[in-house]
């Protein structure tokens, strides 16, 4: 039986911080026009101990100043990540600053935020920048990431998702067509990459509520109401409400966790 008067280190509770001495890069974590989820994600990976690259072709500054105001360590480094010069300078720059790299979050974007267009008003340059930056970024920053990890045998790699994918949401053909590209990324990095200990995993969400984002959020009130009310758990997503989630992919809790496709959205109807 337990004994909480046992002076067995073993059973003795500690608070541990879970990603302690690891060093992390999340991409698109400037105060983001949409939801800012990476904002978000660098925060809860400051908390758990990382020590957190906040990367955004914007100036990422005030979030890095706000990390290490809170106690964190951080710094901010401007990067494109559709660019493979620039976002090897990125890993350089995590490594100079912190010594190894561990953890990369991808996450920057562009298309969450506009308004729905119809296949026949889709150009060519607006597929092309939405597939440039969600998908060619996640692999050039993987590229980079990979074999900083594999010095060290052990790595995360965690991809946002969307269940729009799964949904086959129209009139967003080059979002949804990217994002599922992001799967099919994972799933073959998990494979490529496992011999070499990095896990590779999707965080996928629906609709996330961010009313401090403004119009892009609330321009639609009824849909988003529509959407919670499908939900299982009928409440708004939250940004907060994926940081477990995160947290957890990202540390050794996760080891066993490679190649998934996880959801976090409450239950969305089509998921
Ligand atoms: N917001 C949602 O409802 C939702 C739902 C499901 C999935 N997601 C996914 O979550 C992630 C974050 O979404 P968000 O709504 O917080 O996005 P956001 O639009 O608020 O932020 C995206 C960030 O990416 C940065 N970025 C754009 N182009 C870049 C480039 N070339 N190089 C580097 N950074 C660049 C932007 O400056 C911005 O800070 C995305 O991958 C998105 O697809 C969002």
């Amino acid at each position: 039986m337990f004994d909480a008067s046992s002076s067995d280190a073993s059973s003795v509770h500690r608070t541990i911080h879970r990603l302690d001495g690891l060093v992390a890069v999340v991409t698109g974590a400037a105060y983001g026009p949409k939801a800012a989820l990476g904002s978000v994600f660098a925060d809860a990976l400051c908390a758990e101990g990382a020590r957190v690259v906040v990367a955004d072709i914007v100036d990422a500054e005030p979030v890095a100043a706000a990390l290490r105001a809170r106690g964190g360590q951080a710094i901010a480094v401007r990067v494109d990540v559709t660019d493979e010069a620039s976002v090897e300078a990125l890993a350089a720059k995590a490594e100079e600053a912190f010594g190894r790299l561990d953890i990369l979050v991808n996450n920057a974007v562009v298309g969450s935020n506009i308004p729905p267009v119809p296949i026949g008003a889709l150009d060519v340059a607006a597929w092309d920048q939405v597939m440039a930056v969600g998908l060619r970024g996640s692999f050039l920053c993987a590229k980079a990431a990979a074999p900083r990890m594999a010095r060290n045998g052990w790595g995360k790699i965690v991809n946002l998702g969307s269940t729009t994918m799964q949904d086959g949401l129209p009139n967003r053909l080059h979002y949804v067509s990217m994002k599922g590209g992001i799967q099919a990324l994972t799933r073959a990095l998990a494979r490529e990459l496992g011999p070499q200990g990095i896990r590779v995993n999707t965080l996928a969400t629906g609709l996330v509520a961010n009313p401090a984002a403004g119009a892009a959020f609330t321009a639609k009130p009824e849909l988003v109401a529509a959407i919670r009310a499908d939900r299982a758990i009928p409440e708004d997503v939250t940004p907060a409400d994926l940081t477990g989630p995160l947290v957890f992919l990202c540390s050794r809790d996760s080891d066993a966790v490679t190649g998934q496709f996880i959801v976090a959205d409450k239950g969305g109807f089509f998921t």
